[in-house]
């Protein structure tokens, strides 16, 4: 776990003291779950899961979680922070793959877990009006009690927070089908880092009145303001899913079978997932469960059609599964034939990031690239580490396999280095390689994900230095205290002088 040695807490942010203890406890109230007082040392084991992220890779020391229950206490907590120079977190579901929900150091942590509400839904538009915390799964729950679907899907929906999801700009299963958050959000309630409420959660599609600024939050993972309400476009949920999963001997053919899909089954197809054999095998040690196609495959891809029709789709899936089995462009494949086939299929996808991390951590690199070249970064990596001989199967080899998954229908890669212990040989392997290859194909860092602590200082492998400077202006009018220091969220750019 990396605790920043080599870095220097900025001494001008406040220290916490019994008297910020004791005004958060007013604004509060009193109620055990408002304030986890970590003041004292006996309260550091209810800290940990506050400090540390998912994956167990990045631990900060922060002795104070706020769960504020309403804006307005967001707001109080805010600014009161501001004034007494006390630099706080923003943190959902603390699910998040880039260390950006937890403190580097001892900065306060704002969970959103307590504002949990959906406040109203419109089943004629489909838009939902719903608190920040709100856990994914419930919200998708109460949608498909309506007939509706959240426009999002992802593997850890059961924990994060769609507030967590607008902030980090949240991709996921299906965003070839509902697209960005950046289409489907409809408005947004704030709080800035001075302690002001936004409120631009409007429920319509059209609101051409000047800039859109709610954009700006979206993707900026709580650098400038907390997201404390989201408006967002909820699709129909279609009454017929399907999903078949295949196998394929090449990335060649992979790309064929894609091609085959958005044609054949276009306005039905709703995901396009890619996994390759190495990243199943890892799932298989992991679970011991049975694989769904008998033989091993290089590639395998999943792929879902959600439509109105189930008679119509499934003849449809069944007529491409046959013309691409009969042009050799898949070696097997197979239909879920009920509701149980169905998420057993998509576990061997959904479950891939989970199992990874058994052997102890996961190095995760969520790139774009152009679709063509996008599998060649993973043979390329796999080849560097086997060159160094750190992948084996016993303890003296840190790498226990380096596999690639995504969503291929977005060409995302996630070139993942799943790792006994977290080590600088591998780091060194990886890193700049890495971001290297991505730049020379004009390719994202982070595609997905985000900035975090781990990937902000190369930024500039896939933003140019003058939009580097726009994002630090508006840092700069957001929270401009900020500008020296870690106040709000995770200072990505300004802090970057002080790392390695
Ligand atoms: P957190 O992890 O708590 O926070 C993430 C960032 O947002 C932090 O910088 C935090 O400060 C900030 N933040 C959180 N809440 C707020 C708020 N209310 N206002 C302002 N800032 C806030 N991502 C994808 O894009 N696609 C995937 O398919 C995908 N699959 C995943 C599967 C698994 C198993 C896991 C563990 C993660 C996956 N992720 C995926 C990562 C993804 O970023 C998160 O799951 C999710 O979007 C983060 O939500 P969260 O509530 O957990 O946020
Ligand atoms: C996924 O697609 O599974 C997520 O983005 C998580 C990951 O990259 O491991
Ligand atoms: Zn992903």
């Amino acid at each position: 776990t990396e605790t920043y040695p080599s870095l220097k807490r900025d001494e001008r942010f406040a220290q916490l003291t019994e008297e910020h203890v004791a005004y958060f406890k007013e604004v509060l109230g009193s109620s055990g779950s408002a304030v986890i007082d970590g003041v004292t040392a006996d309260a550091e084991a209810d800290l940990e899961p506050f400090n540390e992220d998912w994956m167990h890779k990045y631990k900060g020391q922060c002795r104070l979680v706020l769960k504020p229950g309403s804006t307005e206490e967001v707001s109080k907590i805010l600014r009161y922070c501001n004034e007494k120079k006390l630099a706080v977190v923003p943190q959902g579901g603390n699910t998040g793959l880039v260390g950006g929900s937890v403190p580097v150091f001892d900065e306060i942590v704002i969970n959103m877990s307590r504002m949990n509400k959906i406040h109203s839904f419109d089943e004629v538009s489909g838009s939902l009006v719903a608190d920040a915390g709100c856990i994914l799964e419930v919200v998708d729950g109460f949608l498909a009690q309506k007939g509706h679907i959240f426009p999002l899907d992802l593997g850890a929906k059961g924990s994060c927070h769609i507030g967590g999801n607008l902030a980090t700009n949240a991709g996921g299963l299906r965003l070839i089908r509902y697209g960005s958050l950046h289409g489907s959000v409809l408005g947004i309630e704030a709080v800035l880092p001075d302690g002001t409420i936004m409120n631009d959660l409007g429920t319509l599609r059209k609101n051409n009145t000047g800039y859109d600024l709610k954009q700006l939050h979206i993707g900026a993972e709580g650098t400038i303001g907390i997201i404390t309400k989201v408006s967002i476009q909820c699709p129909q949920r279609s009454s017929a899913v399907n999903v078949a999963f295949f196998g394929l001997e090449s990335f060649e053919k992979v790309q064929l079978a894609f091609r085959e899909a958005k044609s054949q089954l276009s306005e039905i197809l709703s995901a396009f997932e890619l996994m390759d054999g190495k990243s199943q095998n890892l799932v298989q040690r992991v679970r011991s469960g049975k694989k769904p196609l008998e033989d091993d495959h290089p590639f395998y891809c999943l792929i879902e059609t959600s439509g109105s029709n189930g008679e119509h789709d499934y003849a449809k899936l069944e007529a491409f599964l046959e013309d691409v089995m009969t042009k050799e462009i898949i070696s097997d494949g197979v239909v879920a034939q009920d509701e149980t086939q169905l998420k057993s299929l998509w576990s061997w996808r959904e479950g891939i990031p989970e199992c990874l991390g058994h052997w102890g951590g996961t190095y995760k690199y969520d790139v774009s690239i152009p679709i063509r070249e996008m599998y060649d970064l993973v043979d390329d990596v796999s080849a560097k580490m086997e060159e160094a001989g750190l992948v084996g199967e016993t303890d003296a080899h840190p790498v226990v396999g380096v596999v690639g998954y995504g969503h291929m229908g977005d060409s995302n890669l996630h070139l993942n280095v799943a790792v006994r212990r977290y080590e600088e040989a591998v780091e060194k392997v990886l890193e700049p390689y890495v971001f290297e290859w991505i730049a020379k194909r004009s390719g994202s860092i982070s595609a997905e994900h985000g900035l975090g602590i781990a990937k902000k200082n190369f930024i500039g492998y896939s933003r140019d230095d003058a939009t580097i400077g726009l994002m630090k202006q508006i840092k700069q009018l957001y929270d401009p205290w900020h500008m020296h220091g870690h106040g709000l969220g995770h200072s990505r750019l300004e802090r970057s002088e002080n790392r390695k």
